[in-house]
């Protein structure tokens, strides 16, 4: 991607992947991504923020050649994970001056994971600056979005928040800025999803301390850039609160047709008592998708049939997706049918411990679910629209 100038003497330089379908080897990038680094001049120093993936070090190299940096005083990392850092090492090699300027946590894993000399580094602290002559980098420090040693870092004279992961989407997109404010919600809302849920509380303080920032721009480090923060500042604010949706998440596989015939029904009844649901048939459905669902649901309930005395090793997944997003629920249940035996109530709750929601009584039925298996399902049914109603 071409070097772009956001304001005079700042310049996006990373890159756009188009064609990444896939990260972290299963999170599903059905737009693609960006790899934002970010260069900025001042009168006296050059400072770079962040680098890209790996993958595309040419094109960082060539946009710093475009602009003709000969000198490199600063390659500041926010965030030490590959896809930001990876080239710090090359870009060492060609800028030999250079010093990476982090915390000592983003320096530690820096020489940790990418064997990056302790000698190149500056370490700051939390509200340190840094000048660059007639610009000022002020460094906050973020934890938790979504690893422990993240820092923003705010270009004080120009009102420019670089936040990193946080706030941010994987969206390739030729649009320097938000244009297609729907598309990047719903970008924004699956990165939130599938990288920062786990980490509610902290977002929320890192939201709260935003608040007394005054910005302009914020320049996250995937997709497109916000020229009216408010907006994806508003949406977190929402995503990461307590509230719920008077809504049911299921997820189910099917082998023969029992399970799902308790999925449909079920499904079916909570339309009919005006309870939003979205099923998800976990054989065809796109990861993401369901993490989306998850964020605001009341609700998730799971449906397996039984498989070697235990959940189906799709659902088992999911199940273990869901634990390790830590969505908001307030609820959860179970369907599921059995030929022989078994015990996936219990292993689903093994899988699921780190979810604080109230377990409602399951209905798990032998075989095909006849009148008391459909009864049991309105049981659980009436229960939920019971307690959505004090939601
Ligand atoms: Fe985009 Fe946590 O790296």
């Amino acid at each position: 991607m071409a070097a772009r100038e956001i304001r005079p003497g700042v310049y996006h330089v990373g890159a756009i992947d188009w064609d990444r379908r896939l990260f972290d080897e299963f999170i599903p990038l059905p737009d693609g991504t960006s790899y934002n680094a970010y260069l900025i001049k001042g009168s006296t120093k050059t400072a770079l923020i962040d680098t890209v993936d790996p993958t595309k070090e040419a094109e960082l190299l060539k946009n710093l050649k475009k602009l003709e940096i000969d000198r490199l005083d600063y390659i500041v990392s926010n965030h030490s994970e590959q896809d930001h850092s990876g080239c710090i090492p090359r870009i060492l090699e060609e800028y030999p001056n250079a010093k990476v300027v982090t915390n000592a946590k983003g320096a530690k894993m820096l020489q940790e994971l990418l064997l990056i000399d302790e000698q190149k580094f500056i370490v700051i602290k939390d509200e340190e600056t840094l000048s660059l002559g007639d610009k000022t980098l002020e460094f906050m420090s973020a934890p938790w979005v979504h690893w422990p040693e993240t820092i923003f870092t705010y270009l004080r004279e120009l009102k420019i928040l670089f936040s990193c992961d946080f706030l941010g989407s994987h969206l390739a997109t030729s649009s320097l800025y938000v244009n297609d404010p729907g598309k990047m919600s719903i970008a924004a809302k699956r990165y939130y999803a599938e990288i920062m849920m786990p980490f509610r509380a902290h977002i929320n303080k890192h939201l709260e301390k935003l608040a007394d920032l005054d910005v302009e721009i914020v320049a996250p480090s995937h997709g497109p850039l916000y020229d009216a923060p408010d907006s994806i500042i508003d949406m977190y604010k929402d995503w990461a609160g307590d509230d719920v949706s008077n809504e049911v998440v299921v997820v189910y596989v099917s082998m023969h047709g029992s399970t799902r015939t308790l999925v449909d029904y079920f499904v079916d009844s909570l339309i009919t008592k005006g309870v939003e649901v979205k099923p998800f048939n976990l054989s065809r459905t796109d990861i993401g998708e369901l993490a989306i669902a998850l964020v605001d649901t009341a609700t998730l309930v799971v449906a397996s049939p039984m498989v070697l005395a235990g959940l189906h090793p799709t659902v088992a997944h999911a199940a273990i997706i869901a634990n390790a997003l830590r969505p908001k629920l307030k609820f959860m249940s179970m369907l599921g049918s059995f030929g022989w035996g078994g015990k996936m109530v219990d292993q689903l709750s093994g899988l699921t411990t780190n979810l604080k929601a109230e377990m409602l009584e399951p209905v798990i039925v032998k075989g095909s679910p006849g009148k008391e298996g459909f009864d049991q399902v309105d049981r659980l049914v009436s229960d939920i629209v019971e307690r959505h109603r004090d939601l």
